[in-house]
């Protein structure tokens, strides 16, 4: 699926987050200059906010003057057609959730290799808590958003740290962050709480992190997400030393410092994981790692140092042909272009149109992905995503939500048919095929939109999906094609009038009689 985006070419898409879709591409200079990169391209209703934008290119800006081995380089932060995308180093390979899945039930890493990594996580995080950029008051960079998802594994055995600082340009300031982002499994208590941060909340996650790959179970999995939260907010868990024995003595001190609740407790940097890790580090990790992403893959494939995915975990369907359309009540009056139909208010509900925001606005943010714990074996959570998120899912047999949003179900179950809607998108049918893994994402296509011009006699004032337009004559663009319903109210003769239009493509014009009957 290449597909030509400025001088680059996408190729497959290597991933999906909240904000966003990651590909990997190729940059296309003079004389046949190639080279392979990562593209982050931001999803369309956030690219559309100038507030977003300016704080992600700020945030963009900082993460690029990062280089380490340890982190994910960012190149550059640009804008091509009107599409706001990050420019990363490309790391062929896996993230460490993957990574861990892709183990047996019970089966851990083995000691040198979580050490391999939680010591070339800490060698990142040191370095960006230590960078100081002019400009930047607070001193280094808090990442925010430390999560399996956000270490990424190469093929070559290199462990680098993806998404520093994207957390807090994904809400301006770092607390709410994590809640949009979904990995609530991985803040910390003072993140839970809302309250201001520092490295230390990174620190923290570390330390779920560490507990999770020396014991094989995060620390604070509990049966539900508000139980999860509740334990995190409390730092309560099982001592490290109670649930994987024999480990070097130093390592339990190192983790249990890190899960303090009061970050006044922890260490003061990631300087102190380093001082332990160090000399428990074997300087064959890497190559074990390398040879393990390489055998599992994790869903990928390793050819001449390009990442296909062979199976990937979350399978994608396109949506084939137009799945509904709203068919015109009468025929046009006043010519092809619209077709109006007037009735009073008070008649009848409103018109079963997905439940989103306005016209002109932005997609109500998703509801947060649940934490990324285990769920037991016979039930399984799947989460159903959608590009862009927002959508509401509804089908047999489920709670309906919104998207990212998920379900769970047992595994012997036949998959139900679900349906996604959102304003403004086709409505996609779709079942999640057997074999998926855990999340399912469906890409939305848009509607083609129109213009509307609105007149009324001898005026009205013009509500259009909750939201006041202002007196006629009124425009609204980027209408999307099919039945809408306006209200137009005048006030001296207290009348108000719901009227239902059939949007096409181009302009549609409507003319409502305010002085008459329905
Ligand atoms: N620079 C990169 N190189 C290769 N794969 C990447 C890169 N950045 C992200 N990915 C992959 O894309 C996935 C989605 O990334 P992202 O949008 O940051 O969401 P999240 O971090 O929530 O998974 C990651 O989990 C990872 O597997
Ligand atoms: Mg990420």
């Amino acid at each position: 699926m290449d597909r030509p985006f400025g001088n680059y070419i996408l190729h497959e898409r290597v991933g999906i987050g909240g904000m966003g879709e990651v590909f990997r591409a190729t940059k296309h200079g003079p004389d046949g200059f190639v080279v392979q990169v990562a593209l982050k391209v931001i999803l369309p209703h956030l690219a559309h906010e100038e507030t977003f934008r300016k704080r992600f290119s700020r945030e963009a800006r900082l993460a690029a003057s990062l280089t380490h081995p340890n982190i994910v380089q960012v190149i550059d932060f640009n804008i091509i057609d009107e599409t706001p995308f990050i420019e990363m180093e490309f790391v062929a390979g896996t993230d460490l959730r993957r990574l861990l899945r892709s183990l047996t039930q019970g089966e851990l890493l083995s000691l040198d290799e979580s050490l391999g990594i939680l010591y070339a996580v800490s060698r990142g995080l040191d370095h960006a808590h230590r960078h100081t950029v002019s400009g930047n008051t607070a001193g280094g960079i808090i990442h925010c958003d430390l999560n399996p998802h956000n270490i990424l594994i190469s093929n070559l055995g290199e462990t680098k740290v993806a998404d520093f600082g994207i957390a807090r340009a994904m809400h301006g300031d770092a607390t709410a962050s994590a809640t949009v982002r979904g990995k609530l499994a991985y803040m910390s208590p003072e993140q839970i709480e809302g309250r201001e941060l520092d490295l230390r909340t990174d620190l923290f996650s570390l330390g779920i992190i560490a507990y999770q790959l020396l014991s094989g179970v995060h620390p604070f999995e509990r049966g539900s997400e508000a139980a999860t939260i509740a334990a995190i907010g409390k730092a309560e868990h099982l001592p490290l030393s109670d649930k994987t024995p024999g480990l070097p003595p130093p390592l339990y001190n190192l983790v249990e410092k890190l899960l303090e609740l009061d970050p006044a407790s922890r260490p003061d940097s990631a300087a102190a994981s380093l001082e332990i890790l160090q000399p428990l580090v074997s300087p064959g990790a890497g190559n074990t790692l390398a040879d393990r992403v390489r055998s599992t893959g994790s869903g990928k494939k390793y050819t001449a140092g390009l990442v296909q995915d062979a199976s990937p975990t979350a399978a994608t369907i396109h949506r084939k042909g137009i799945s509904y359309f709203w068919k015109p009540l009468v025929p046009g009056a006043f010519g092809a272009a619209f077709i109006v139909l007037v009735f009073l208010l008070l008649t009848g509900p409103a018109p079963d149109q997905p439940q989103a925001p306005a016209v002109t606005g932005t997609v109500s943010a998703p509801a947060a992905e649940p934490p990324s714990v285990e769920s037991p074996a016979l039930e399984r959570t799947l989460v159903i995503q959608t590009v862009p998120p927002g959508a509401r899912i509804t089908g047999d047999g489920i709670t309906p939500g919104i998207t990212p949003l998920a379900i769970t179900m047992s595994a012997d179950v036949p998959r139900p048919h679900l349906e996604a809607s959102l304003y403004g998108f086709y409505k996609e049918s779709f079942q999640v095929p057997p074999g998926t893994e855990d999340s399912f994402i469906v890409n939305l296509e848009p509607l083609p939109t129109g213009t509307v011009r609105i007149s009324a006699r001898p005026w009205a004032r013009v509500s259009f999906r909750g939201q006041d337009i202002g007196e006629t004559p009124v425009f609204i663009e980027k209408v999307p094609v099919g039945e809408h319903a306006l209200t137009l109210s005048y006030d001296p003769l207290e009348v108000e009038k719901r009227v239902l239009i059939e949007v096409k493509e181009g302009t549609n014009t409507v003319s409502v009689e305010m002085r008459e009957g329905p």
